[in-house]
């Protein structure tokens, strides 16, 4: 034991149970891999999802998963054929590896986003250890640098990644609209109308990405306003309303048409509802991954009949490739110039690793919690 093993949370879904677990240091074992010490791993849904055992999955022949998969660390070894990193330079980890299958173009093309058989792994959340312990090694292909500057930021890269890919395919569709383009330099949403769904880190970080593309941005979330999520919303321009203070028809009739709904709520229920009132020639970005418990009546005829005859798209999208990853990075720098004080509070509390119970299984709490290494 001793200096040959490292303290780390894990799940062992086998005993159904959630603790610190005492985890093999990592080592460098290939030229191009780098040595990272953890500063900041994010809490997110998805492992709250995973500490009630519908979700993750160990390594194959471990019985627990070390969990994890938004991290910040600084690099603190490197292999001989490092290219892009340095030791001391501040780095976030992406989540998803390729697969093996040579006829997986996807992932032989580094875009294991898009991976077509399932057999991708996950930090954090299928079949490799996660991020939320002392020490990580990968190969440098799977990180991206981070501005000093963005030190106490750059832990909502990850989350962030989730709005850079989802409105990269947003743009992707509506490039069929060609006289909707704007002049080059401008932003891609100006004159545009954004509603983000949800106001949790996703929704948040997306609605700040939608008002730096120039949408013009609404939130529609759970929590009646005022509330200190709401707060923030209007603290970048964009406007809040609770669906609870008006329905979707409602919110449709104040925006204007819709031309971009990005859902970042996790349920079907709003979803579905506010899919019903997008705009004309609109786009609907999923990004929530339920768990598989709602059934719904919708009005499906009527739903079928608008996504033909007013040319809706519906894209779900998944993950992140480095390209995300790098514009997450830009946009955090453009995020804390815009909104300095703003951007800090969506981070809402730095924790202890012994703390992981309380974050990972407790009552859910503020919107970004982080564990913080020492
Ligand atoms: C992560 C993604 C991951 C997805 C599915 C999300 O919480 O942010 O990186 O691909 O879960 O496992």
């Amino acid at each position: 034991m001793g200096n040959s093993t490292m303290k780390a949370v894990a799940v062992v879904p086998g005993e159904k149970e959630l603790r610190l677990v005492d985890h093999p240091l990592p080592q460098v074992s290939s030229e191009t891999q780098i040595k990272v010490k953890t500063l900041d791993v994010g809490i997110c849904g998805t492992d709250r999802e995973i500490c009630t055992f519908v979700y993750g999955e160990p390594p194959k022949g471990d019985n627990h998963l070390v969990l994890g998969h938004e991290s910040l660390g600084r690099v603190v070894e490197v292999g001989g054929a490092v290219t892009r990193f340095k030791i001391g330079d501040l780095v976030v980890p992406s989540v998803r590896r390729p697969c093996s299958d040579p006829g997986c173009n996807p992932c032989c093309n580094d875009k294991q986003d898009y991976c077509i058989n399932g057999q991708f792994t996950e930090r954090g959340i299928k079949q490799v250890h996660g991020f939320m312990t002392e020490f990580y090694v990968d190969d440098e292909k799977y990180f991206t640098y981070v501005p000093e500057e963005l030190r106490d930021l750059a832990v909502m890269a990850e989350p962030l990644t989730i709005a850079e890919k989802g409105l990269a395919q947003a743009y992707a569709v509506q490039k069929r609209l060609p006289w909707a383009c704007t002049d080059a330099g401008e932003p891609l949403g100006k004159g545009l109308r954004a509603v983000v769904l949800g106001a949790g880190p996703i929704g948040i970080l997306g609605a700040m990405k939608c008002v730096v593309e120039g949408f013009d941005t609404y939130v529609y979330s759970r929590s009646k306003a005022p509330n200190p999520k709401a707060e923030l919303v209007e603290q970048i321009g964009a406007k809040y309303y609770s669906k609870y203070d008006i329905t979707p028809q409602e919110l449709a009739a104040k925006v204007g048409n819709i031309d971009l709904i990005y859902e970042a709520v996790g349920g079907s229920e709003v979803a579905f509802d506010v899919l019903q009132v997008l705009g004309t020639n609109g786009v609907f970005v999923f990004t929530g991954i339920p768990a598989p418990e709602t059934r719904l009546e919708i009005d499906s005829d009527i739903l079928m009949r608008r996504i033909v005859l007013e040319n809706l798209a519906i894209v779900g999208t998944v993950n992140a490739d480095r390209e995300a990853f790098e514009n997450a990075i830009a946009d955090l720098g453009e995020f804390n110039k815009r909104w300095p004080e703003t951007i800090k509070k969506v981070i809402t509390g730095r924790y202890d690793i012994a703390d992981h119970q309380e974050l990972l299984v407790g009552k859910s709490k503020g919107i970004k919690n982080v564990i913080a290494f020492s």
